[in-house]
């Protein structure tokens, strides 16, 4: 497959289009479907791919330019560091549980060759509404979602118990008004997805 890299960043004052028309963005758009991370495999984004992607998922929209989110990226040993840790807090919380749940714990981050967690930083007490800045984490997460599919990978956001558990956050590094948006996997999916049921947009014309 052809290695795909996006364009360079434009510098700010750049003239740019307001508008792109891409029948093959609205073909993605149209067909996207997550890939379950325990159907990952390799490869994943070498290091200028994963620098692109953060790249991408750092310029959607953000009210005020507060920047509220970063990224951590898990690749490499990092990803079985981070196993050894929520297997020994699954250990922790449930002492009993089947052998086969803490060997689940331990190869989380390996179900995927790059794992990026993406962290909504919310200043607080800010004219900017907190949902708002927790909106754009969001939106970074399904940044990173259609730009690995553009770039040729699968992917799948997810949050599993781990996204909100008090000593995984510590191990993550988060402060207090710091969240888990989702962490991102991104490989190579093993067998393709199928279609899911989807409700159509629930939608409806305003009637004053
Ligand atoms: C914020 C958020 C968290 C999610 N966390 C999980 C999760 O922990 N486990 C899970 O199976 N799916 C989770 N999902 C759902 C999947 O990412 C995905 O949306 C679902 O499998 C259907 O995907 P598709 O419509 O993109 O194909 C989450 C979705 C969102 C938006």
């Amino acid at each position: 497959m052809t290695r795909l890299l996006p364009p360079p960043a434009p510098d700010a004052g750049d003239a740019l289009p307001a508008c792109r028309p891409s029948p093959e963005t609205l073909e993605l758009l149209a067909r996207r479907r997550s890939t379950l991370a325990r159907v990952m495999t390799g490869p994943g984004p070498d290091a200028a791919q994963r620098d692109a992607l953060l790249r991408l998922a750092a310029r959607v929209p953000d009210h005020g330019k507060l920047f509220p989110w970063r990224f951590l990226t898990f690749e490499g040993e990092a990803r079985a560091r981070f196993g050894d840790i929520l297997e020994a807090r699954l250990r922790d919380l449930e002492p009993d549980a089947p052998p086969e749940r803490y060997e689940l714990e331990r190869n989380r981050f390996l179900r995927a060759p790059l794992v990026i967690a993406v962290i909504s930083d919310v200043t607080e007490n800010h004219k900017i509404p907190e949902w708002e800045q927790i909106m754009s984490a969001g939106a970074a997460c399904q940044t990173l979602l259609i730009a690995a599919s553009a770039m040729g990978f699968a992917a799948q956001w997810l949050t599993e118990w781990y996204a909100y558990d008090r000593i995984a956050r510590a191990a993550l590094g988060l402060s207090s008004g710091e969240r888990v948006a989702g962490f991102i996997y991104i490989g190579t999916a093993s067998e393709d997805p199928s279609e899911r049921p989807r409700t159509p947009a629930r939608a409806s014309a305003w009637g004053g």
